[in-house]
């Protein structure tokens, strides 16, 4: 018998993602912005918003949660309460709620001290940590969200370098909690690395969609065999692995699969790491006063 080929990691288009809606301040207590943890997470805290500023927030949540539904595997949608998810970082749960009233029964994880806001709010959970996870069975869950918790610049100060110095594995304890036929998805902010992505690759048939920020989505379906990253010497510039970028005025290739810039130097190919080529590049803008809702 010939061995099997491993499958290199899929790559699916653009995810598209909805607006957030106007925020009138009537739709919000403002009282409750003064606490500065309220204030930046305002837009995911069910706590600040007024009864019919709630009403909006969770229509949005819900049309937020029907694009992220399109990265778990066709089963799952094919019969929802069949499933049990955890969601990882769920703050006060507006997402999490999102999940249950389209079907699934839902658990939530969140490091921030606000889990009795999320029990009022009617989810279960518990305060915690995703690389620490110590209160939950080995394969309790079928499936795992890690939507945008992740690889922002400043995680790797926090999590990786302070209080992780032995990460990766970053996604070990995760997998741990989740079924052998189940499947974890997410989002990853702009910073994510090629460790990462290697990580997942290596739990099972791996898929990625660009999203717009840099950010990537993933869905790894732990029923398929390890996928294997593709070569970012040997791949086509204008195959599904490569992105065109701005660096500045520049257009430039991007790896998707690694997050890399591919430059061309006398003849060979280099692969750089792009975020901070990004951020060079982009002039900084004056910070606004005005509170705008989030375009992600
Ligand atoms: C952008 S928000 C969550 C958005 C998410 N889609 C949601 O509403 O469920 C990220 C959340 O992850 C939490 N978080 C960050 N690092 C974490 C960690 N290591 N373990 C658990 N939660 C974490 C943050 O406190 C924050 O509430």
């Amino acid at each position: 018998m010939t061995a099997r080929a491993a499958t290199k990691i899929g790559i699916k288009p653009r995810l598209a993602w909805p607006r957030f809606p106007d925020v009138p301040p009537h739709f919000l207590h403002q009282d409750r912005l003064a606490d500065p943890m309220r204030a930046m997470r305002w837009f995911y805290d069910w706590t600040v918003f007024t009864p019919e500023g709630l009403v909006a927030a969770e229509a949005y949540w819900d049309e937020a949660t029907r694009a992220l539904e399109m990265l778990l595997p066709e089963r799952f949608p094919a019969n929802r309460p069949r499933w049990t998810g955890i969601n990882l970082g769920t703050f006060t749960g507006v997402f999490q709620k999102a999940w249950m009233r389209l079907g699934y029964k839902m658990y939530g994880i969140e490091l921030a001290s606000v889990i009795d806001d999320l029990r009022a709010y009617g989810c279960e959970g518990h305060q915690d940590n995703v690389f620490d996870l110590l209160r939950i069975g080995d394969a309790t869950y079928d499936f795992a969200i890690l939507d945008r918790v992740f690889s922002q610049k400043p995680f790797y100060e926090r999590h990786e370098l302070r209080m992780h110095p032995d990460a990766p594995p970053y996604f070990a304890k995760i997998r741990r909690i989740l079924k052998d036929d189940g499947a974890f998805i997410g989002v990853l902010y702009d910073w994510y690395t090629r460790n990462m992505i290697e990580e997942l690759a290596s739990l099972g048939g791996l898929t990625l969609w660009p999203v717009k920020g840099n950010r990537l989505a993933f869905q790894v379906d732990l029923s398929l065999p390890p996928s294997q990253m593709p070569d970012v010497l040997r791949e086509p510039l204008d195959g599904p692995y490569f992105t065109d970028v701005k660096v500045g005025a520049t257009r430039m290739k991007c790896f998707l699969p690694a997050n890399e810039i591919v430059r061309e130097r006398d003849g060979a190919r280099e692969a750089v790491f792009a975020p901070p080529l990004r951020e060079e590049a982009k002039p900084r803008k004056p910070q606004s006063a005005k509170r705008k809702p989030p375009q992600d």
